[in-house]
């Protein structure tokens, strides 16, 4: 049975549960996975799927936080949900799975991350918890980061990165080490340090967020409740993390986290492959699959009974399961369950398609392009 990616130095089985058994996992902290929000940059996958639900690698990104969390050693982890409530419980479950326990805390609307602490406060009570961003992956985990957090005990503890483009997240100014301004999306940011969506608090913080305002966007920013609990007088630290991190919620950003979960793929082949077919580098193929006189080419991994007949997989491609591509070419793109590529001839890059999608070439006159297309879906012709 293949291994599946984890996060950190931790790999976990094809199952989901490997590591730690539920005796083993104490309660010290609880962990707070937000889970909610409409994706609305992600439609129209978002319109019929969690965000947090599109698979990096061929598993949630959920699943990862999940993961992360109960590798820290934490194993009461309250899931905030919003319209998607049904599936992500679907999909999660109790948690059992991950030596946890999981309990599902409902917003009614996303009125922003602060909103979700504020209502969470009867499952955290007096406890210190982690709060994870269910669209961020954290490629080395958080493990030493609650360790920091368990032995030093600030009020809170926010982890930092250096980014690109400071101007789409919360942004971080420091003096030495110490933060002493933090803004919500600032047009002219001070610093490239983006707010990581990792958060360690405790209680205090429920005296910050039910104090501060909503912001211009009528959002309660966990930045405005922290930079409160700085003016206070609190203890607020900060770590600038060396390894990669990415928030998933713009296209671009969900292939380059599936390209980067990808690199550290073991290979694995399952299914069968052709004599006339050539494996190329790290590939996974799941059981049931086949490829017929194709190319795959590696980091790739493809789920279980899918076909690939007369055609090219490239490097940094995650295909589900119930996928057929024949006569074409894939590379650098996610590809979900049951979707058909079919004569296309040309090549699709940079590109995530839904479940049950079809692209296919046919002779018909007039030669037109013949589209059904969900409301905010894309289309790129070269
Ligand atoms: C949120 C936070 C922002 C943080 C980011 C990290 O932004 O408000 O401070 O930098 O997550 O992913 P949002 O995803 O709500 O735009």
């Amino acid at each position: 049975m293949c291994k599946r990616l984890g996060i950190g130095n931790e790999i976990a089985d094809t199952n989901g549960g490997a590591g730690l058994e539920p005796a083993q996992v104490k309660g010290k902290m609880k962990g707070l996975i937000l889970s909610g929000g409409r994706g609305t940059r992600l439609r129209p996958i978002t319109y019929t799927s969690a965000k947090q639900l599109v698979p990096v690698a061929n598993k949630p990104i959920l699943y990862y936080g999940i993961e992360c969390i109960r590798d820290a050693g934490i194993g009461d982890i309250g899931i905030i949900v919003g319209d998607t409530q049904c599936e992500i419980e679907a999909a999660v479950g109790d948690g059992s799975r991950w030596g946890v326990k999981i309990a599902y805390i409902r917003q009614q609307e996303p009125l922003g991350l602060a909103h979700a602490v504020k209502i969470a406060e009867p499952y955290l009570g007096e406890d210190h918890f982690v709060m994870y961003l269910g669209d961020n992956l954290v490629k080395d985990g958080i493990t030493s980061l609650v360790r920091e957090f368990e032995v030093e005990r600030p009020n809170a503890q926010i982890l930092l990165a250096h980014v690109d483009n400071p101007q789409e997240f919360g942004v971080a100014e420091l003096n030495g080490d110490h933060v002493v301004h933090l803004v919500e999306k600032p047009k002219e940011p001070q610093s490239d340090l983006a707010l990581v969506g990792v958060y360690m608090f405790d209680h205090h913080i429920f005296e910050a967020v039910k104090a501060i305002q909503p912001s211009a966007r009528n959002e309660l920013e966990i930045t405005d409740a922290i930079q409160y609990l700085i003016d206070r007088g609190y203890r607020v630290r900060s770590h600038i993390i060396g390894g990669w991190w990415k928030d998933t919620g713009k296209l671009e950003d969900m292939l380059e986290a599936n390209r980067l979960m990808l690199d550290a793929l073991e290979r694995c082949v399952e299914g069968s492959v052709a004599e006339d077919s050539q494996i190329h580098g790290k590939v996974v193929i799941g059981a049931g699959s086949r490829v017929i006189h194709s190319e795959v080419r590696g980091p790739a991994i493809i789920g279980e009974n899918c076909l690939i007949e007369s055609s090219y997989v490239g490097p940094f491609t995650s295909i589900q399961s119930g996928v057929q591509i024949i006569e074409s070419e894939v590379e650098h793109s996610i590809i979900l369950e049951n979707s058909r590529v079919i004569h296309i001839g040309s090549r699709i890059e940079d590109s995530l398609l839904g479940k049950n999608v079809e692209v296919r070439r046919n002779h018909r006159k007039p030669r037109a392009y013949r589209l059904m297309l969900g409301d905010s879906s894309q289309v790129n012709l070269p």
